[in-house]
C-alpha cells in the first residue's frame, strides 16, 4: 500500500524507468534505464557497512569461485577461505570474488530506498499487476570471471547494473523448451530448479550492461549472469548489481494455480498453464487451500508468495 505519494515526497533524484516506455509490459522482459548507481546507499563503502549489518543473520552470502552456468546456485553464510567482511572487501578485486547481500530490505534505510524505487514505478506496474507486496532487495558484488548460475525466481525483478560490467541472459518465462510447465510447477511447489543445458543459450536474450542499464523480467523467467575480464583495469574491476524484487496479486494467483495444477498432474491430467484457462478463478482458491494444508502438514514455512 502506498503510504505517502511520490508527489508528497517530491520527485526522487534516484529513479528507474523503462528504456522503451511505449512497449513496456510487466508480462515480458524489457530493458531499463536508471541512475541508482549514483545513490549514496549503493556505493561500495556503504555496502561494506551493510555487509557488517547482515553478516550476523547469515544474509551476507559467499560462493566458491569456479561456478559454471550449470552449477547449483549455492552460497554459504561464511567465506570459503574464512575471510572477514573487511578482508573480503579489501580483496574484492581478486579474480573470481563473489559476495551477495540478501534481503537488504530488512535494514530500514534500504527498505526505504527500495520502496521509493518501486513507488516511482507503480504507474507502469499497477495497470497490469495491482497489489504489489513484499518488496525485497538483493545485491551482488563480484570480480570477473564470475557467474551467477541459471535459475528462476518467484518474484518479478527490476535488475539494475550499478558498477562495472555484466552480461545478463534472460529467457522468456513462456519458453516451454527451456522451462516446461511441469518444471515451473516443480519450482513453485517444491523449489526445484531446472538443470541448465548449453543448448538453451541460443534461446536467451543477452543484455550487455554498464552502470545505468537494467532489465525487467517477470516471475519465473530463467536468467543467469556472467562477467568477463575484458573491461577490467586496475582500480576498476568490480561488478555490482541490484535486484529489486516484488510480488503482486498476479504472481500470487499464478502460484496458486500452479499449486492446484500439481494436484491435477498427480491425477494423470495435463492441466492448462496459469492464465490459459477459464477455470483459473476456481483453481486459485483451491490451490491456496491445498498448499496451505500441505505446509501445515509438513510443518514447514512456505516461501513468500508460494500460494
Ligand atoms: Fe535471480
Amino acid at each position: 500500500m502506498k503510504s505517502i505519494s511520490a508527489e508528497q515526497q517530491g520527485v526522487s533524484p534516484y529513479r528507474v524507468w523503462p528504456a522503451d516506455p511505449a512497449s513496456f509490459s510487466t508480462r515480458r522482459m524489457s530493458p531499463l534505464r536508471h541512475n541508482i548507481n549514483e545513490h549514496p546507499l549503493f556505493q561500495l563503502s556503504a555496502l561494506q557497512d551493510l555487509a557488517h549489518e547482515l553478516m550476523p543473520t547469515g544474509q551476507c552470502r559467499f560462493q566458491r569461485p569456479g561456478a559454471t552456468p550449470g552449477s547449483a546456485f549455492q552460497h554459504q553464510p561464511t567465506h570459503p577461505q574464512g575471510l572477514s567482511v573487511d578482508e573480503t572487501f579489501a580483496r574484492m578485486e581478486e579474480p573470481g570474488s563473489w559476495l551477495a547481500l540478501y534481503n537488504v530490505d530488512t535494514i530500514p534505510r534500504y527498505q526505504a530506498a527500495l520502496t521509493r524505487i518501486v513507488d516511482d514505478l507503480r504507474p507502469v506496474i499497477e495497470p497490469e499487476q495491482p497489489g504489489i507486496f513484499l518488496v525485497t532487495g538483493f545485491i551482488f558484488i563480484s570480480a570477473p570471471p564470475s557467474i551467477t548460475p541459471f535459475h528462476i525466481d518467484r518474484e518479478n525483478n527490476f535488475w539494475l547494473q550499478l558498477r562495472g560490467r555484466k552480461t545478463m541472459y534472460v529467457w522468456d518465462n513462456t519458453d516451454r523448451e527451456v522451462i516446461p510447465a511441469a518444471s515451473v510447477e516443480n519450482f513453485i511447489v517444491g523449489g526445484d530448479q531446472t538443470p541448465y543445458q548449453e543448448s538453451f543459450r541460443a534461446r536467451s536474450r543477452e543484455f550487455n550492461t554498464v552502470p545505468g542499464d537494467g532489465v525487467y523480467f517477470p516471475s519465473t523467467s530463467p536468467h543467469m549472469t556472467r562477467t568477463d575480464t575484458s573491461w577490467v583495469k586496475p582500480g576498476d574491476g568490480i561488478s555490482i548489481s541490484l535486484g529489486v524484487n516484488f510480488y503482486t496479486s498476479v504472481t500470487r494467483r499464478t502460484a496458486q494455480v500452479h499449486q492446484f495444477n500439481r494436484f491435477l498432474r498427480r491425477l494423470g491430467m495435463s492441466p492448462a498453464y496459469p492464465g490459459q484457462s477459464t477455470v483459473d478463478s476456481l483453481k486459485a482458491p483451491l490451490g491456496h487451500w491445498l498448499a496451505a494444508a500441505r505446509y501445515r502438514r509438513i510443518g514447514a514455512k512456505a516461501p513468500p508468495g508460494a500460494y
